[in-house]
């Protein structure tokens, strides 16, 4: 059965460790919705995943409803947060809820996510009375990595580990149904975690966060340039991909495919009667 936003809220108190991983496209959409995950999240690193982008700053929130459409036709039934982009949600509390009841109309998401704290809160408030459903995304944060020093793992002083219970905190208070915690040490996730009564989702956030979230191409091995220390591989698809695709170019080459058995007969003679 579709989760929804009070499933998500009431977790914590149900003690159900809540399963996310990014999709960005249909197939795969379709594919992790029939492994009993909770939520898909269609992240803004969609600009480096699927677009080979850098970073994450330039992806547009068409792009967002472009990808999000895709997922939602590939998982129908499936919960969907959507990144609100970089740019989306800054400038005003009124392009926030603008920009985010688009992302629930014309994408069909189920939640949004944005990135920051305290200075974000009034914005969430606004969201959330709009009765748009807000993740809350504090840490590392990619749309601003630059500002903190580049990807490094935050909270590790007492001044910022403090900043960060209180970020956590206010968007609680401002409505947020669930705060993601990217790149924190496990010690300080799990005193957030323990402070807030909605659920924290991590990632290279520890194991007592109320769920846990990866990008799917990364726990799916499909990248060999370098892996963060978060991510753990399931399987190894990118070996499996280039020996499949090596062997299909071989097979082309020597003419071994395709074979009688991927090939449409006919009638022998009929293509006789065709004058050339
Ligand atoms: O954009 C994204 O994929 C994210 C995850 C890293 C949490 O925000």
């Amino acid at each position: 059965m579709k989760m929804t936003v009070r499933d998500i809220r009431d977790s914590k108190q149900n003690g159900k460790k809540l399963t996310m991983l990014t999709a960005y496209d249909a197939t795969m959409a379709s594919l992790f919705s029939q492994c009993d995950i909770d939520m898909l999240l269609v992240g803004d690193s969609l600009g480096m995943v699927m677009l080979g982008r850098e970073a994450t700053v330039s992806v547009t929130m068409e792009e967002m409803i472009h990808h999000t459409r895709a997922v939602r036709r590939g998982a129908p039934e499936a919960f969907i947060v959507t990144d609100m982009p970089y740019g989306s949600y800054e400038i005003t509390s009124r392009q926030a809820v603008e920009n985010g009841v688009r992302l629930l109309k014309e994408a069909e998401c189920d939640m949004v996510k944005v990135e920051g704290g305290r200075v974000i809160c009034d914005t969430v408030r606004r969201m959330t009375d709009a009765g748009v459903p807000v993740m809350g995304h504090i840490g590392l944060t990619p749309q601003t990595a630059s500002q903190l020093g580049g990807f490094k793992v935050q909270g590790k002083d007492l001044e910022s580990a403090q900043q960060l219970v209180d970020d956590a905190k206010s968007l609680q208070s401002a409505g947020a149904s669930c705060v993601l915690m990217e790149c924190v040490p496990s010690a300080l996730a799990a005193l957030i975690t323990d402070v807030l009564h909605v659920p924290t989702i991590g990632i290279g956030a520890g194991v007592h966060c109320g769920g846990q979230v990866l990008v799917g191409q990364d726990m799916l091995g499909m990248f060999e340039k370098f892996s963060p220390k978060f991510v753990k591989h399931y399987c190894k698809l990118a070996p499996l991909i280039k020996k499949g695709v090596s062997d299909y170019c071989a097979e082309v080459r020597s003419g071994q495919f395709p074979s009688e058995e991927q090939s449409f007969a006919s009638e022998p003679d009929i293509y006789k009667q065709i004058k050339l």
